[in-house]
């Protein structure tokens, strides 16, 4: 039998919280007709990236389509984590380049003065370990977030009518999109004001137009870790980040890539996210086939188990969307040990891979696993 480490003080402090849930097959739950949905899932995010890509001679992401910047980093997972938490990719001390691709969710090039959520994907490079079934990148470990704690319906059946509606306004009339998004954005700030949040409002152009780098961001939906079940976070710790915490920014055409461009190109020291994790320690409060609870951080606080470092560097050069196009940031490019759960990630492992394959041969671009320190 393996023998338990010592518990260190910070052991102590876990102990204060329900000891997390360790996963078991029974606490996923298939939902009725669950293939045929996540088929007709896969249909709608195609042909919206095929709508785009007609119309501009070139695939993009089928969402998540207008990058702003492309960085080089370097992720770190923290020394001496307490047991539970070091599990996984966190088991050992090691330090991993890292990729990150910030992004915003539609999936056409509209301009930023359609304000809409905020994402920050990372993907780990060269990462050792057992691989999950049914991922196609080798060593690379994704972690793919937004700038909201929940995502805006529980499962796959509600997810399936926003994308239809999503998909009937694909390329139509991106005025009226801006000319709506000014307009829901006055209404958002009006909820927000009064303790309410939409994410509708903000999905459709009601985003608040603040810094993308002062933002936290969240997985939303729940991954193995180890034997237990969690939802991460990347929260920006730096003060020159901090200081970027609702920022407002330019109403422009490309007003992301251009504050972003600027604080990588200013930057005197290099700048950190910490890599937070939630551990679910109740699964009444923290479902795991329910995407659109926020599993309260007074029964599970996010504890910090990595941090992501990036430096002064272009980020956005004049290649960048030729780099973007070769490359796939997944949540199935993953260990077994952080396997993504719920019905949301079943339906990611099958829609994302369809969306790579249509862009790869769109543009006639293969994609590629990244490794080494990459160029
Ligand atoms: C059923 C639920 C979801 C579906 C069907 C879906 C679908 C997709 C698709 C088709 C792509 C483009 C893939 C590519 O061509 O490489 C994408 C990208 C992305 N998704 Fe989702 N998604 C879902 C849920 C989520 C959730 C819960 C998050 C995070 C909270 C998320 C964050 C992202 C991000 C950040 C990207 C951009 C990745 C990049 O920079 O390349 N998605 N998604």
């Amino acid at each position: 039998m393996r023998r338990l480490p010592a518990l260190t003080h910070e052991d102590a402090a876990m102990a204060t919280f329900a000891p997390a849930v360790v996963y078991s097959p029974d606490i996923e739950h298939r939902q009725p007709d669950e293939e045929d949905t996540i088929a007709e899932l896969a249909t709608v995010f195609t042909g919206m990236a095929r709508t785009v890509a007609e119309h501009e001679g070139h695939a993009h992401r089928a969402v998540h389509a207008k990058g702003h910047a492309l960085l080089k980093g370097r992720f770190q997972v923290l020394d001496g984590l307490p047991a539970e938490l070091a599990q996984g990719l966190f088991a050992a001390a090691g330090t991993y380049n890292a990729l990150v691709r910030l992004s915003s969710p539609p999936a056409e090039q509209l301009p930023d003065t359609v304000s809409t959520p905020r994402a920050m994907a990372v993907k780990l490079l060269d990462v050792p370990g057992a691989r999950v079934e049914g991922g196609d990148e080798q060593h690379s470990q994704d972690f793919l977030m937004v700038n909201g704690p929940a995502f805006s319906t529980p499962g796959i059946q509600g997810f399936l009518r926003s994308a239809k509606l999503l998909a009937s306004t694909t390329e139509r009339m991106p005025r009226t999109k801006q000319v709506l998004s000014a307009t829901l954005r006055g209404t958002e700030a009006v909820l927000e004001a009064v303790g309410g949040q939409s994410a509708t409002l903000k999905a459709l152009g009601g985003e608040p137009q603040h810094h993308p780098l002062g933002e936290t961001f969240f997985t939303q939906v729940p991954f193995l870790y180890g034997p237990y079940m969690a939802k991460f976070s990347w929260v920006p710790v730096s003060p020159a980040l901090l200081a970027l915490t609702g920022q407002p920014l330019a109403s422009t055409a490309d007003t992301q890539r251009e504050a972003i461009g600027a604080f990588f190109e200013h930057l005197d020291a290099p700048v950190e996210w910490e890599l937070r994790v939630q551990l679910c320690r109740d699964l009444e409060q923290m479902p795991i086939e329910d995407a659109s609870v926020v599993w309260p951080e007074a029964l599970s606080p996010f504890v910090a188990v990595g941090r992501l470092v990036v430096g002064a560097q272009p980020a956005w050069s004049a290649d960048a969307e030729a780099r973007e196009d070769g490359l796939a940031f997944a949540p199935w490019h993953a260990l077994a040990a952080h396997r993504p759960l719920g019905s949301l990630n079943r339906a990611r492992r099958i829609v994302m891979a369809a969306s790579r394959q249509f862009r790869a041969q769109f543009n006639r671009c293969p994609i590629h696993e990244p490794s080494g320190t990459v160029g």
